[in-house]
């Protein structure tokens, strides 16, 4: 079994915020272009799917329910009030195939939960060989999604120096199988792979927001999951919806990365919803009462990056 493609997603805080206040201002005066993504003519995932998921690594059983509670929140059969995950997670629903074809759901049901931990050093360290023989071990073939989810501690070749998470495909039992992985920045990089929780790297310097579920790392991979999930289902093998080269373009999330709320401009997340007891950030719900801060998603419709709140 051999890949076929792995393209990556560049989360980056330096592209993100390598934008000066002069090239602010010159966007400002220059009219801004609409932003496209192009539709490559390529499947979608639409329909029901299965997440098998693996916690690679050392996470405490309050982390493992905030991210597994975020994935079953994308389409609860009783979802919260608006603004909530599943509100957030049906603007996947806007990408159709081309023009005329009519918009339709991805179902997303958890799968089978995989866990490994009392990692030797060794594979503490993965590198993309080892990795995809983890997507590879835990799929469940054809309709799911494999997502390996690494702990602060585990090192994975390319994470912070050039990214947060990838997605790609596989071929199993003659499918081709999307995977996700999205490691836990914390220790390693949280200014890179954490921001709005933790400072940023580059650029302007906000004050950062307190995280919905008081967790800089997990919570900073909500983030990056949820921006890979977008592009899993609309860019599923390559040839989806993106802009730029394929590969490195910009999809669903990424196309509007570091925007929450609405007014948000390079350095500053935007205007999002506080919680008055704890006063965290966040502008979804989810289910058992959760609270998540998700990024804005490219709207096929308007050609705007559409925010919850
Ligand atoms: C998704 O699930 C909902 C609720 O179970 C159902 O009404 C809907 O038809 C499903 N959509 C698809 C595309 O399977
Ligand atoms: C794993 O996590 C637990 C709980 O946070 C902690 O006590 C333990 O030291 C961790 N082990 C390693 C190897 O990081
Ligand atoms: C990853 O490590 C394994 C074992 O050390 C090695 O066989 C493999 O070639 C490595 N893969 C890459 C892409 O470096
Ligand atoms: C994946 O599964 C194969 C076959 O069961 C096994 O030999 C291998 O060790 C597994 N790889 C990992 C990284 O768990």
């Amino acid at each position: 079994m051999k890949l076929q493609l792995h393209f990556f997603l560049l989360l980056s805080a330096a592209v993100l915020f390598s934008s000066d206040a002069a090239t602010r201002k010159l966007t400002a005066l220059v009219k801004e272009q609409p932003l496209v993504l192009k539709y490559h003519n390529g499947n979608l995932l639409k329909g029901d799917y299965t997440f098998n998921i693996l916690m690679y690594g050392n996470f405490t059983s309050v982390q493992k329910s905030i991210l597994l509670d975020f994935i079953e929140s994308l389409s609860p059969l009783n979802p919260p009030p608006s603004p909530s995950v599943s509100s957030w997670w049906a603007g996947t629903d806007a990408y159709s195939y081309g023009h005329k074809a009519k918009p339709t759901n991805t179902n997303v049901t958890f799968g089978l939960l995989f866990e490994m931990y009392g990692l030797s050093p060794s594979e503490k360290h993965l590198n993309s060989t080892a990795l995809f023989d983890l997507e590879k071990n835990i799929s469940g073939g054809k309709k799911s999604v494999g997502i390996v989810l690494t702990s602060s501690e585990v090192v994975v070749d390319g994470f912070c120096s050039s990214k947060c998470g990838t997605h790609g495909f596989l071929k199993k039992d003659k499918s081709d199988v999307p995977y996700v992985w999205v490691g836990n920045s914390a220790k390693q990089c949280p200014g890179h792979c954490a921001w709005p929780f933790h400072k940023p790297v580059y650029g302007p310097q906000t004050p950062p927001l307190l995280p919905p579920n008081g967790d800089v790392g997990i919570d900073g991979m909500i983030i990056n999951l949820a921006t890979l999930f977008a592009g899993t289902v609309t860019n599923p093998y390559g040839n989806g919806y993106f802009q730029g080269p394929k590969g490195g373009g910009l999809e669903a999330v990424s196309a509007c990365a570091g925007v929450f709320g609405k007014g948000a401009y390079p350095g500053y997340p935007g205007q999002v919803l506080v919680d008055k007891s704890t006063g965290a950030s966040y502008n979804a719900q989810g289910i058992n009462g959760r609270k998540y801060l998700l990024p804005a998603m490219w709207d096929p419709k308007t050609y705007k990056c559409a925010t919850l709140v």
